[in-house]
């Protein structure tokens, strides 16, 4: 189950707070699209779902066990830039994350285990359409081929929650498009939930199946530091869009697609 409880939870930097008595339920496999103003905690937000910072106050459940004090294979996450290493190639990238986990320090698999490995990540990164620059630098690749690639990094961990931090938004609209896409296929087919920060209100409700904005009730100067952003918003989106299912609307571009389709 990778449902996330956020109950009553409030960031504070020094004086200053930030967010302010967050409490939201997000079920299990919902693609969450979080909107709202620059500076009013979105990525602090995302920062504490993904362990690299703590509640102030509150508490933050994922499949109803309170969320290990740091980053995890269990959370994926991938930002609007820089979220690959730029010295290995594509199958290295993809690689990483199970040879840092199954080697330890050595960071290393061998035989058997390789193979397996680089049979999961070739495949992965067959469905994210890279197969041909396996390998390619990402300094030798387009924005949307990095990003594409950044997914495929996250996703061989299998997470339980895929963080997404602005992700499309240095990309330009006709790469976008199809990043979109393959974007709603791998959520409908892989067993996770999401929760992307966008600015991009279209894409949040081509992408998601609810929309939550952040907001800053309180925003006068005097206000700033005593009152934070909290949920000013919740829009489920109609006609509702279900993970593993294809949609109603656009079942073509929008539902898990059989390979070879
Ligand atoms: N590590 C930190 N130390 C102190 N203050 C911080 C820290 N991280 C964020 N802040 C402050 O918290 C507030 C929210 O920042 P955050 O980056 O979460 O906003 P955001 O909604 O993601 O904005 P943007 O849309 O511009 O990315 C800002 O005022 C920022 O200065
Ligand atoms: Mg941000």
């Amino acid at each position: 189950m990778s449902g996330i409880v956020v109950e009553k939870v409030w960031k504070e930097y020094g004086d200053q707070i930030v967010l302010e008595d967050i409490s939201i339920e997000i079920e299990d496999r919902a693609f969450v699209a979080l909107v709202g103003p620059s500076g009013c905690g979105k990525t602090t937000f995302l920062r504490m779902l993904l362990g690299q910072e703590q509640a102030t106050r509150g508490t933050i459940l994922l499949g109803g066990v309170p969320l290990p004090k740091e980053p995890g294979p269990d959370r994926g996450v991938v930002f609007q830039r820089y979220s690959v290493f730029p010295h290995l190639t594509v199958l290295g990238n993809v690689l990483i994350g199970k040879e840092m986990t199954a080697a330890g320090f050595s960071a290393r698999l061998f035989g058997q285990a390789r193979r397996a490995a680089v049979e999961e990540a070739k495949a992965l990164i067959a469905e994210v359409g890279l197969s041909h620059a396996l390998d390619k630098y990402p300094a030798q690749l387009s924005g949307g081929m990095q990003q594409r690639l950044a997914l495929a990094q996250a996703l061989i961990m299998k997470p339980k929650v895929l963080l997404l931090d602005e992700p499309f938004g240095a990309l330009d609209p006709g790469i976008r498009a199809e990043i979109h896409t393959l974007m709603k296929r791998l959520w409908h087919e892989n067993p996770m939930t999401v929760v992307m920060v966008t600015h991009d209100m279209r894409e949040a409700f081509t992408l998601a199946t609810r929309v939550i904005a952040f907001e800053r009730l309180r925003d006068r100067p005097e206000e700033k530091l005593r009152y934070g952003a909290t949920i000013s918003r919740d829009i489920p989106i109609w006609p509702p869009r279900r993970a593993g299912e294809p949609s109603l609307i656009r079942p073509d571009r929008d539902g898990p697609v059989q390979k070879g389709q």
